[in-house]
């Protein structure tokens, strides 16, 4: 008798790749980041973020800044905290940020976002940042971090170590941390109602188990995956968070499949895009906001009246989808705010499976490192 794993099959728990098992780990990494930073009362501790009133009140802007999928996560933190703070926020990618000539000041506050915390041209940011007087909060993922030891502040995401070059667990248990600092300081700032404030954080547990679900069914995304397999161009399209998280889900899918993908805004196709559109040109359409639902779907026709191939992602009960696209994948019923937590699941499994049928080294794509510490 022959033991026949070895001690990386071990860890993989199970898994073929730690792709896999980071994406099915998801419930439990935003568990723990969610969980430990509420109080009984529905009250949130940013674990030692002192932000007080006094501090909101001073603040002229916020520039969230980050790279990669972390980068997309500060999209939809963008999103949060200015809808809810009412505080102007400026989304940026590390590289670029930092050539700019950014407006930073004392009254400037700066979230940096990175799983590994020694993003080179993150780090380059937030030293400039501080430089200029700004107080830095980090997002990150690792403990004791060169990010983590440098910002004025640190909020951790819990989820564990995470393996794969493609970010999964990183990526979801960011957008909890950022949701977790516009309620902070939305509440404390009085710029969101009791109700709404309650009806995000009730959103938010309920998030776990939405994700097991998606998890449950992912059979069905395995099937897809042997359509867009064999694609050379794949698209991407939604709108505003939608938009957000078909960047991610086009990141994903490029990174370990190398299948060329690009993400549109689904109101933007018509000014370029749309000329690449021809017969079976696959689609893959989000269609889970409730506000903007009529507007992609009239995007949808758009495609399809090109002979597009669309698959949307939608939520369940809104099976009309089906008269105006070949095939759905359905996610459960959840509030717009927060609905990338459990849309992007979908495209994680099928970048993931996709990539499995090319036959691509997942947990290690070609030319890509997993912390990118040069610049
Ligand atoms: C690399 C990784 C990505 C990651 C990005 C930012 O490109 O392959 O997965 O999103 O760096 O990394 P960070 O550690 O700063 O989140």
């Amino acid at each position: 008798y022959r033991v026949t794993w070895d001690v990386e099959a071990a860890e993989k728990g199970g898994y073929e790749h730690f792709m896999l098992k980071e994406i099915y780990e998801q419930p439990k990494a935003i568990k723990d980041t969610l969980l430990p930073r509420l109080r009984k009362s529905d009250e949130i501790k940013l674990d030692s973020i002192k932000i007080t009133v006094g501090n909101i009140e001073n603040l002229k802007r916020i520039y969230i800044i980050a790279c990669g999928t972390a980068y997309h996560a500060g999209l939809l933190g963008k999103d949060m905290i200015e809808k809810h703070t009412k505080i102007p926020v400026i989304a940026e990618i590390a590289s670029e940020f930092r050539y700019s000539e950014p407006l930073i000041d004392k009254e400037t506050l700066m979230i940096v976002v990175s799983q590994s915390g020694e993003t080179a041209d993150t780090l380059a940011a937030l030293r400039l940042a501080k430089e200029k007087g700004a107080r830095v909060i980090a997002v990150t993922n690792v403990v004791g971090s060169t990010i983590s030891r440098e910002a004025d502040d640190v909020f951790y995401t819990w989820a564990g170590p995470e393996i794969a070059v493609a970010s999964t667990k990183a990526y979801t248990t960011q957008i909890v941390s950022l949701a977790l600092i516009a309620l902070d300081i939305a509440i404390k700032k009085g710029s969101i109602s009791n109700e709404k404030y309650k009806l995000i954080l009730e959103e938010l547990k309920s998030i776990p188990s939405k994700i097991e679900k998606v998890l449950e069914d992912s059979e069905e995304i395995e099937k897809l995956a042997d359509i867009l397999c064999k694609k050379e161009n794949i698209f991407f399209i939604g709108r505003g968070i939608d938009y957000h998280v078909s960047r991610e889900g086009s990141l994903k899918l490029k990174e370990i499949s190398y299948i060329h993908s690009e993400a549109m805004a689904a109101g933007e196709l018509k000014h370029g895009t749309l000329a690449l559109i021809q017969k079976d040109t696959p689609i893959i359409a989000l269609v889970t906001q409730d506000k903007l639902y009529d507007k992609t779907v009239s995007n949808i026709k758009e495609v399809k009246a090109r002979g597009a191939y669309v698959i949307a992602v939608a939520k369940e009960g809104n099976t009309d989808i089906e008269k105006s696209v070949d095939n759905v994948i359905y996610i459960p019923e959840i509030i717009d705010e927060i609905s990338s937590l459990v849309s992007i699941i979908p495209l994680q499994l099928l970048s993931y499976y996709v990539a499995y049928k090319r036959g691509c080294d997942i947990d290690k794509p070609k030319n890509l490192a997993k912390s990118v510490t040069v610049e």
